[in-house]
């Protein structure tokens, strides 16, 4: 059995996925001061050339690589991926983060929504996985995280497609982190429960602003600053699910042995939309 070093962030190699914005953004800045090079993927150019230029002025030596990308497209994912093997670059660090939400019932939900969530949530994450995996084996020690969410653990009325994505992320997860341990790459999943970022906003029907605390328990919003710290040192310490709220994990345990009605009642208030 071969033996790997432990995984560091020093002068790592990383990508991120959905860095524009919330936690993405925010395991960019968190990265930014011990990472050698950081590969910020999304669609929109602008805000990920604020926050190269934001970095880059901070931390001079780093290198930052922006790839304006539709990660629901497999052409614009390999496209990606040939990308990075034609720079060489030694990737030993991919965060898919990117993802979408859709608050609503199921029924009268936009087919274009649903495909979305589909090809993001599960198809952009299982396709980058799959074509960067070669490259973390060779750079090993190295890591994976996958971003999914508290909701992955219970099928939640109004979330319905999402919580399913993100319980098809958690099962996927754990799995390949059976297989990947031996080859030296950890891949752990990251398991929020509600933070403030743009989320609710962009997964929304509605027009008017959402408020967070309507969604749930103020006990169990986290900022993104506090996700993407804890998150972070979970990699370090080679956990194999990261939930970065102390009470929502204990709570989460919980729940996952009661019926599910109990959960719908702790945590969804305005679960129809
Ligand atoms: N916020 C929460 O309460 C919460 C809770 C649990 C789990 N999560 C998970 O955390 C992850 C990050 O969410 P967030 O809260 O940071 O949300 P966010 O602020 O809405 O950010 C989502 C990111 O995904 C990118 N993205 C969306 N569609 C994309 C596409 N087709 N191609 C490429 N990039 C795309 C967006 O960039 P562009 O629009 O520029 O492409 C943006 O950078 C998601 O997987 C989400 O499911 C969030």
């Amino acid at each position: 059995m071969t033996l790997f070093m432990n995984f560091s962030f020093n002068h790592s190699c990383v990508l991120i996925t959905g860095a524009s914005a919330g936690l993405g953004a925010e395991f960019a800045r968190q990265l930014a001061p011990h990472a050698a090079t950081l590969i910020l993927v999304a669609r929109r150019r602008e805000r990920l050339e604020k926050l190269a230029d934001d970095l880059q002025k901070k931390y001079p030596e780093l290198h930052v690589y922006l790839q304006v990308c539709d990660l629901t497209s497999i052409d614009e994912r390999e496209k990606l991926v040939a990308w990075v093997r034609e720079e060489e670059l030694p990737l030993n660090f991919v965060i898919n983060n990117a993802g979408l939400g859709n608050l609503g019932e199921f029924h009268d939900a936009s087919w274009q929504r649903i495909q979305g969530i589909l090809d993001l949530n599960i198809g952009a994450l299982t396709h980058l996985t799959h074509l960067l995996l070669p490259i973390l084996r060779k750079q090993a020690p190295s890591a994976l995280l996958q971003v999914g969410s508290i909701v992955g653990f219970f099928p939640i009325e109004g979330h319905a497609v999402y919580a399913a994505s993100k319980a098809y992320v958690q099962s996927f997860t754990q799995a390949l982190h059976l297989e990947e341990e031996k080859h030296g790459v950890h891949v752990i999943l990251l398991a929020p429960g509600a933070v403030p970022t743009e989320f609710f906003k962009v997964a929304s029907r509605l027009q008017e602003p959402i408020s967070l605390t309507s969604r749930s328990p103020a006990c169990f919003i986290t900022s993104p600053e506090k996700v993407v710290a804890v998150a972070l040192e979970a990699v370090v310490k080679k956990r194999a699910i990261v939930i970065p709220n102390k009470l929502l994990s204990i709570v989460v345990q919980f729940l996952r042995f009661a019926p599910i009605f109990l959960f719908q009642k702790v945590f969804l208030k305005n679960k129809k939309r």
